[in-house]
């Protein structure tokens, strides 16, 4: 039986990723951090399974690594665990930069220090904010990185640590460069998730407005259960490589208000430029959307669209599988259910 450790598995990847590994059969083990509420929303419905197991484990304590690392002995490590908000890492640099950057570090030191680089083949959650302030459009293998937040300066270490090591050790060590990627199991601050909520209050009477930032920043946005796919097939193939992971499409923020909205039952007009832009319900009249500072970050990735040719030759992934108007759809339809629960239980 395959053993994978992924770490990260309670955000959104990590859960989706430890579903699709015990469907091929493996036994999981995930690393969790202790947090005071215990709550575990996106895998309580594979705790309890035979083949899946937690431990307890912090990415900026080295000895909790090694000690799991140790005890799992694992063919295939992913490493997923991160402080993933790239505004958040504006507030937090310091700690962005352990968990992010020296977390690589300590998985693959980890790794040399069980005796398990020749066996153990490891993946490395890349991103595509590494292009950040894009030298080329699209996006490939091949484009020069422009790191342009704390968070995208750490990802570009764990890029490179992760490679040394392959060249360094020999070690089987890869990055997927992965576009960004959502769910209705997105966390609520990242901009898609926010819209789908809010689009979902709104059209239900539970909340007034929705305020955002850079509505024009473009983004390349996929489903994350097809992503977490190309995770697996890239430790699968013979030799460890790097891929690009995007669908090769490209829409804006305000775009995926409209569409959020429409799905909800509201037709949406923007009118107005930069901060006194307004999304206004054509029905009513009423303004539902508006442009706030607080949303703006020091410096924003506006033009992120990927070229995922390579892993679709080499890995024979199909990268529209879900296309975004499904994704918004499906995003949009989990929420109206769930407001509708929410709303159920406080009456
Ligand atoms: P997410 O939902 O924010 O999940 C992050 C996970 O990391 C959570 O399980 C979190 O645990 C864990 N974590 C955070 N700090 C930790 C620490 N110090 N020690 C151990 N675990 C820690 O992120 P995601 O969207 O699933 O993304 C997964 C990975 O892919 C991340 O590395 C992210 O940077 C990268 N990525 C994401 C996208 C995307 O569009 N989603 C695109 C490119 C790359 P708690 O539950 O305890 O907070
Ligand atoms: N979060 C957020 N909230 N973003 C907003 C808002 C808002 O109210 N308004 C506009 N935006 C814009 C941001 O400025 C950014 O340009 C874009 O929407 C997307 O923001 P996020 O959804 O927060 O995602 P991200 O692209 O910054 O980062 C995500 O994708 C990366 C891959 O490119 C994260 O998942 C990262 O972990 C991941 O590496």
């Amino acid at each position: 039986m395959k053993t994978a450790l992924i770490t990260g598995v309670t955000g959104q990847d990590g859960s989706y990723l430890a579903e699709f590994l015990l469907e091929k059969g493996y036994d999981v083990h995930g690393l969790v951090r202790r947090n005071a509420t215990d709550r575990r929303e996106r895998i309580e419905h594979l705790e309890g399974r035979p083949r899946f197991h937690l431990h307890y484990g912090d990415l900026s304590d080295s000895a909790s690594i090694v000690h799991v690392v140790n005890q799992v002995r694992p063919g295939e490590i992913y490493n997923l665990a991160a402080q993933s908000h790239v505004q958040v890492s504006f507030e937090v640099p310091e700690y962005t930069a352990d968990i992010v950057a020296i977390g690589v570090l300590r998985i693959l030191e980890a790794v040399r220090l069980c005796r398990l680089e020749k066996t153990c083949r490891i993946y490395q959650a890349s991103t595509s904010e590494l292009y950040g302030k894009v030298e080329a459009c699209p996006q490939d293998e091949t484009t020069p990185f422009h790191p342009y937040s704390p968070y995208a300066v750490a990802k570009q270490y764990g890029f490179w640590i992760i490679r040394e090591y392959r060249e360094a050790y020999g070690m089987y060590a890869c990055s997927g460069i992965l576009f960004n990627h959502e769910s209705e199991r997105r966390g609520e601050t990242f901009v898609t998730r926010k819209i789908s909520l809010a689009a979902a209050r709104i059209a239900q009477g539970r909340q007034e407005k929705l305020c955002l930032g850079n509505l024009s920043a473009l983004r390349d946005w996929g489903y994350a259960r097809d992503y977490v796919e190309c995770m697996w097939l890239i430790l699968q193939q013979e030799t460890p490589e790097d891929f690009v992971i995007a669908t090769g499409e490209q829409h804006s923020v305000r775009e995926f208000c409209t569409l959020a909205f429409r799905e909800a039952g509201i037709e949406l007009e923007f009118c107005g430029e930069g901060m006194a832009e307004q999304g206004i319900d054509k029905a009513t009249g009423r303004v539902l959307v508006e442009v706030s500072p607080d949303f703006y970050r020091p410096t924003d990735v506006v033009n992120l669209l990927g070229n995922p040719a390579k892993a679709r030759t080499k890995l024979g992934w199909n990268p529209t599988k879900t296309s975004f108007e499904e994704l918004v759809k499906l995003m949009v339809r989990h929420d109206m259910e769930l407001v509708k629960r929410e709303a159920a239980v406080r009456a």
